[in-house]
């Protein structure tokens, strides 16, 4: 059962990941780059397992970015079969991840047919639970979500339900995927890279990062467990003193 357990005070309401080092982690063992997708899978559902343990209410991850088109087609498709692996391994588990739900953020129009209807079909499966909530970031990049809050709200103003001047942070908040969930309090990126990749650019005002050495194949719940302790130790002025 999800979130059944003691609440745990240490915990952040919202954690994104970004799950980067698939590739290095193949090539460090001289095999093509979709083997690490696999295990950088195996990884994912491990750690969503965990969070839904702990009893975490939102996991923001990253799977596959507006950008990642420029890669080997074999490799993208790779990475589209394993996603549709996991929503169908998520049905034949239904009943041990009870109350997780899964959204998928990012322009799914891009996607191939049988992964938009198996999305829909995963994201109907959570409706009315109230257990962790996962969005998996997929054809996802934060200067295009930006892009589609702007053309909501001008499409508003064209239809003169709201004035120019009424447009606020909440009203931009509230056209992004995330519409209705907290920020992220923590980023965390494996891999060594320290950079954001446009992921959750404007929802990460004020998130703090932790970056780890960790290629994301590698990431167990223990790294999870240690960027939590890092996060307790910052402390978060939100602009205050
Ligand atoms: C992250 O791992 C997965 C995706 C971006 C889809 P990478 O494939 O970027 O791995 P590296 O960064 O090349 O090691
Ligand atoms: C970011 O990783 C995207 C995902 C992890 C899905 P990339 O590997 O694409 O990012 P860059 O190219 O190193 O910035
Ligand atoms: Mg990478």
């Amino acid at each position: 059962m999800a979130n059944n357990q003691p609440c745990r005070e240490d915990l952040p309401e919202h954690i994104g990941i970004i799950m980067d080092g698939n590739g290095r982690w193949a090539k460090k063992r001289a095999l093509p780059r979709k083997y690490g997708h696999r295990e950088g899978a195996k990884a994912f559902r491990k750690i969503v397992e965990y969070c839904d343990k702990i009893g975490l209410h939102y996991l923001t991850v990253y799977a596959f970015s507006t950008e990642n088109w420029k890669r080997p087609k074999d490799e993208v498709d790779s990475i589209m079969q394993l996603l549709e692996q996991y929503i169908d391994e998520a049905f034949d588990h239904k009943n041990e991840s009870d109350g997780v739900r899964t959204k998928f953020i990012g322009d799914m129009s891009a996607l191939s047919p049988v992964l938009q209807e198996k999305i829909k079909r995963i994201e109907a499966l959570g409706e009315g639970k109230s257990g962790l909530l996962v969005n998996v970031a997929l054809n996802y990049g934060g200067r295009h979500e930006l892009v589609h809050s702007m053309r909501a709200l001008a499409e508003m103003v064209r239809e003169q339900k709201i004035a120019p001047e009424e447009i606020d942070e909440a009203m931009v908040s509230d056209h992004l995927y995330t519409a209705g969930q907290p920020d992220p309090d923590l980023i965390i990126r494996p891999s060594g890279e320290e950079r954001l990749s446009n992921f959750l650019i404007w929802q990460a005002a004020y998130s703090e990062f932790v970056f780890m050495d960790v290629l994301w194949p590698d990431f167990k719940p223990e790294h999870l467990e240690e960027a939590i302790r890092i996060f307790n130790q910052r402390h978060r002025r939100f602009g205050g003193i």
